[in-house]
C-alpha cells in the first residue's frame, strides 16, 4: 500500500471508530438524562396501584448472606436476597408482589448457577418464563428487582421485558450485588422499555441485604411513596 492509501485507511477507520463513540455516547446520554429527569422530578407524591416484580435464585449450599451468599433468613423463613428486599418494598407500598419463574430451574450450587448463567448469557438466551402477570393493565407503578449477575440483569429478566409494554407505567429498578450495583442494567431497561417513566433505582449489596430497611424506607421515600 502507498502512502496515500495508508492516509485514507487511517482516515476511514478513525471516521468509523468516532461515528460509532459518538452514536454510543449520545444514547447512553439520552438515557441517563430520561433516569436523571425522573429523579428530580419525583418529589411529588407517587400515587397508583403498585406491583414489585422480582427474579431471585437463592443457593441452596450457601451459607447465609453475611458469608456471602445468595439467600438470608428473616423471621425463621429462607429468602433469595432480592426476595427479601422486594419483600420489604411491598410492605411498605402496599404493593402485590410477583415472582419471576422460569419453566427450567436453576442449579442450587453456586458453582452450577454460575456457570448456567455465563452460558445462558453467552447464548444471549431468553428462558421460558412460567409466572406471567395477568392484569397489568391494573398496575400504574412496576418495580422490577433482580440480582446482578455477570455485571448483567438475569437472562429471565431480558424475557420478562420482552413479554411486556410498560408505556404509561411508572418503572423503578432495584438490585442486590456482589459489589457490581446496577453495572449498566438501569440504562438497559431505559433501552428496552423507552414509553415508560424510569425512576432512580436502589443496589443493595448481599452483604447488607438483611439489614437494609432503612435505606429502602429512605429511598422510597425521596421517591414520593408515604407522602
Ligand atoms: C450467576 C451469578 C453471577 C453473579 N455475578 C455478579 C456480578 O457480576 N457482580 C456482582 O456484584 N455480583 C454478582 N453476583 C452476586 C449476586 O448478585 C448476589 O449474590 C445477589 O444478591 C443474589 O441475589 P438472589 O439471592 O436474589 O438470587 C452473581 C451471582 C451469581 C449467582
Amino acid at each position: 500500500m502507498n502512502k496515500t492509501g495508508l492516509f485514507l485507511s487511517i482516515v476511514v477507520v478513525l471516521t468509523a471508530f468516532f461515528t460509532v463513540y459518538a452514536y454510543a455516547k449520545d444514547t447512553c446520554t439520552e438515557e441517563t438524562a430520561r433516569i436523571n429527569e425522573a429523579t428530580n422530578s419525583a418529589a411529588v407524591p407517587m400515587k397508583g396501584k403498585v406491583l414489585v416484580a422480582y427474579f431471585t435464585s437463592p443457593e441452596t449450599d450457601g451459607i447465609d448472606a453475611s458469608s456471602g451468599a445468595s439467600r438470608l433468613i428473616a423471621d425463621g423463613k429462607l429468602y433469595g436476597n432480592t426476595e427479601y428486599v422486594a419483600t420489604l418494598i411491598s410492605q411498605k407500598t402496599g404493593g402485590d408482589l410477583f415472582r419471576i419463574k422460569t419453566e427450567q430451574t436453576y442449579p442450587g450450587t453456586h458453582k452450577g448457577l454460575i456457570e448456567a448463567a455465563k452460558k445462558e448469557i453467552d447464548g444471549n438466551a431468553r428462558p421460558r418464563l412460567s409466572t406471567h402477570i395477568r392484569n397489568l393493565q391494573d398496575y400504574d407503578v412496576i418495580f422490577i428487582g433482580f440480582p446482578n449477575w455477570w455485571y448483567d440483569m438475569p437472562m429471565p429478566v431480558y424475557s420478562f421485558f420482552d413479554e411486556y409494554d410498560f408505556t404509561g407505567k411508572t418503572l423503578i429498578p432495584f438490585c442486590t450485588h456482589g459489589g457490581s450495583r446496577f453495572s449498566q442494567a438501569e440504562k438497559t431497561i431505559a433501552t428496552l422499555e423507552p414509553g415508560a417513566k424510569m425512576q432512580k433505582g436502589l443496589a443493595v449489596s448481599r452483604n447488607n441485604a438483611g439489614k437494609s430497611e432503612t435505606s429502602i424506607q429512605n429511598w422510597l421515600q425521596r421517591l414520593g411513596f408515604g407522602e
